[in-house]
């Protein structure tokens, strides 16, 4: 009897939950393929009631357990990391938020948007969650407002884009790390109890050591092709931080931010303080088809010109450094024709004339055109570039000095650097301070009267060489605004230069790929992955980039490293990217130059399929001695598929490469193209069924070898 009446009231409050929830307002954030389901609770506080895999009948999601709090906010009963804290006037520093209202909107571009909005009851201070959702890539974005509706001012001590929480037996976190040179190694692992934070305090370098995006694995190791894997990045600029606990019920909350490290933000009454996008996607399809999904938003909504072509280029830099004059510019200027490249770009070295820039040392701040190595300012190279039917291309730091130069001797005020000790130097050069609204339009006037002055500068090469070291800031009231003030600064200026010149293309560069984001890529075309050019290191710096960068992001250089590697396999290697040369012309043997001349024309060809299809990494560098990529147009009408062999072993077993992305029901031609010999070669005709099931032998014993093969729909 005793045991019955227990039983009943088991049952009934059981009842209770589940009409309890079927009654809460249930908020559906979904694209085709993935559901983000938010509830409110009979408390009146918002939680996250699902994240998966989208379900075909919405009204289920109310049959699902409540979850964790959306927003989880510093305070209150959970012990875990908060996404909110907020230290009030009175010294209070706990916040609680309930439901107070949602919206959604289709956006003019088919994505739909949801707002939610979340007030304190106590402290009236209003946290607005944004969410955008692209249904067919998949993408989904993500931001928070928070306003400041108390007397006084308060200090947002933690204040991040996004918390997403999961239930699964195991997590695997793919991190890609690195430094100078070596950048975006693949590396997974296990998440257990506890925290795993990916993060940077460089400030502006803030990628040097870490790529700024991450994979997490739901349930098992990622594979490639299958499995539940989440890519995000945030859209920042700038320090950054994700958060990655598991607690003690094996949930795992994830968080995305700006890094709170140091940077303790102060708002006003009134004042709202936008935190960055945190850009995602949940793919059922492994990290090949999280990174299809990337793409594809990438270029269709997010990346400057993201749907437009890319010139290839001549680059001087490794060809010349800082040594160059007029006369070598304009035979560079015939040296990019003869190549059959768009574009000649010029890089560091041409400016400064107090302290010329012939090194490193010098010169940064002091954008006029050296007088020595250009007496005639840029017109004669323009008039050759004209002439030969090349655009010019131009590199500049704007935001950075020498203490070496005319800036520094005149406006000390606008450096970032400590008042009362020694100035550390990070390639001997500061970071100017751009919370500062002069410094803001002193680094706008860098590009804009270059352009103003040389209209037919078609392309801008922006680097960014140091990290901010000696932070302090003269023109800061509060110091711990520095981190955040200086992105925000620098996106002024890169507003003012994409409004005013909406077609012009800009690679993003830091010393290599010091910078790398989605915010970032909205004013820039392309960015620059890595001074190492080494193509073997390529393989595994552009495999790692391809993770969510499309591949006419990624600028990819032939160059003069690694000498025992022909133009073939480092041209190959670069085909895959953004191609660009930046290497002498006139020590390529002769056959060396036609076979580099064949593969700008290749690629050239081969670009609907290289930078606007769909991109199928197939055998991994990491796997062993070989590595496959290819790349589909959307529709699956022509392939190009890339096979390296880098130092396979004596009498290593051999295996097909097996292509994905075809219509297996299409017969496709198949030839060896972009030969060294320049003679394609038949491979045969085969169904992409065949293909894709039984693949081809494109690998060989060769070491440092490399083949193209076309994939044509008959
Ligand atoms: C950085 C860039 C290089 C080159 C040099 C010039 O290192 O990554 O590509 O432009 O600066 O100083």
């Amino acid at each position: 009897m005793k045991h019955m009446k227990k039983t009943f009231l088991l049952l009934a409050s059981a009842l209770m939950a589940v009409s309890a929830t079927a009654e809460s307002k249930i908020i559906p954030i979904e694209t085709e393929n993935v559901g983000l389901v938010y509830s409110v609770g009979d408390n009146g506080r918002l939680y996250q009631r699902y994240f998966g895999k989208k379900l075909i009948n919405a009204e289920e999601y109310a049959k699902l357990p409540q979850g964790i709090e959306a927003y989880l906010t510093h305070g209150m009963e959970d012990y875990f990391e908060p996404a909110l804290h907020i230290n009030h006037a009175d010294g209070n520093q706990s916040t609680l938020l309930k439901y107070v209202d949602s919206s959604t909107t289709t956006n003019a571009d088919g994505s739909v948007s949801t707002v939610i909005s979340l007030v304190d009851p106590e402290y009236n201070d209003e946290v607005k969650m944004h969410f955008t959702a692209y249904p067919d890539c998949d993408v989904i974005t993500t931001y928070t407002e928070i306003t400041n509706n108390e007397k006084k001012p308060i200090e947002l001590e933690k204040y991040a884009s996004s918390l997403l929480t999961f239930n699964a037996p195991a997590y695997y976190l793919t991190q890609y790390d690195g430094d100078w040179a070596n950048e975006a190694n693949l590396k997974e692992q296990k998440l257990e109890f506890g925290k795993k934070q990916l993060d940077t305090n460089l400030g502006s370098r803030h990628n040097m050591f870490l790529a700024q995006f991450f994979q997490l694995s739901i349930g098992a190791p990622a594979q490639e092709n299958s499995g539940e894997v989440l890519a995000g990045n945030l859209g920042w600029t700038g320090n950054y931080r994700y958060t990655f606990e598991v607690d003690r019920e094996g949930k795992l909350r994830v968080i995305s931010g700006i890094n709170p490290y140091n940077s303790e933000y102060t708002i006003a009454k009134g004042e709202t303080f936008t935190t960055p996008e945190f850009h995602f996607t949940l793919s059922q399809e492994g990290k090949g088809g999280a990174s299809r999904n990337f793409h594809d938003w990438a270029r269709q909504y997010k990346v400057k010109d993201g749907m437009g072509d890319r010139m290839t280029l001549l680059n001087n830099w490794e060809a010349t450094y800082f040594d160059f004059d007029e006369a070598k510019l304009i035979q560079l200027c015939k040296d990019a024709k003869t190549l059959g490249v768009d574009m000649f770009l010029l890089d560091d070295g041409w400016f400064a004339n107090k302290y010329p820039r012939n090194g490193d040392t010098a010169g940064l701040g002091d954008w006029g055109e050296n007088v020595e190595k250009l007496p005639n300012g840029f017109y004669p190279v323009i008039e050759e570039a004209k002439k030969q039917g090349v655009k010019f291309g131009l590199w500049i730091e704007p935001e950075m000095v020498n203490p070496k130069s005319e800036l520094y001797e005149t406006h000390k005020d606008w450096v970032i650097t400590l008042p009362n000790r020694d100035e550390y130097y990070f390639r001997n050069q500061l970071v100017l301070d751009l919370s500062n609204p002069k410094v803001q339009d002193y680094v706008f006037s860098v590009l804009d009267d270059l352009k103003t002055k040389y209209p037919e500068i078609a392309f801008f090469k922006w680097d960014c060489n140091s990290p901010i070291t000696n932070i302090y800031s003269p023109y800061e009231k509060n110091q711990k605004h520095l981190y955040v003030d200086y992105v925000k600064g620098l996106y002024n200026v890169l507003e003012r230069v994409k409004a005013k010149y909406p077609e012009l293309a800009i690679m993003m560069c830091a010393g290599g790929s010091g910078r790398g984001d989605y915010k970032g890529l909205e004013y820039f075309t392309e960015f620059w992955a890595s001074d190492n050019t080494d193509p073997i290191e390529r393989l595994f710096i552009q495999w790692g980039f391809s993770q969510i960068f499309p591949s006419k992001t990624i600028c990819a250089h032939v160059t003069s490293w690694n000498r025992d590697a022909s133009i073939k396999f480092k041209t190959d290697v670069a085909m895959m990217g953004k191609l660009g040369f930046d290497i002498n012309l006139h020590e390529l043997s002769e056959s060396d130059l036609r076979y580099a001349q064949q593969a700008v024309r290749e690629y050239n060809r081969l670009k609907p399929a290289i930078l606007e299809g769909d991109q199928y990494r197939l055998v991994s560098p990491y796997d062993g001695n070989h590595t496959s990529t290819m790349y589909v147009t959307k529709d699956k009408s022509k392939a190009v598929v890339f096979a390296f062999d880098v130092y396979p072993r004596y009498n290593e077993k051999m295996y097909n490469v097996k292509m994905s992305g075809l219509d297996a029901n299409k017969m496709y031609n198949v030839k060896e193209i972009n030969r060294y010999d320049c003679n394609d070669q038949n491979v045969g005709q085969y169904s992409g069924n065949y293909l894709m099931t039984v693949g081809l032998p494109m690998f060989t014993g060769n070491k440092l070898h490399s083949r193209i093969y076309e994939v044509s729909a008959n």
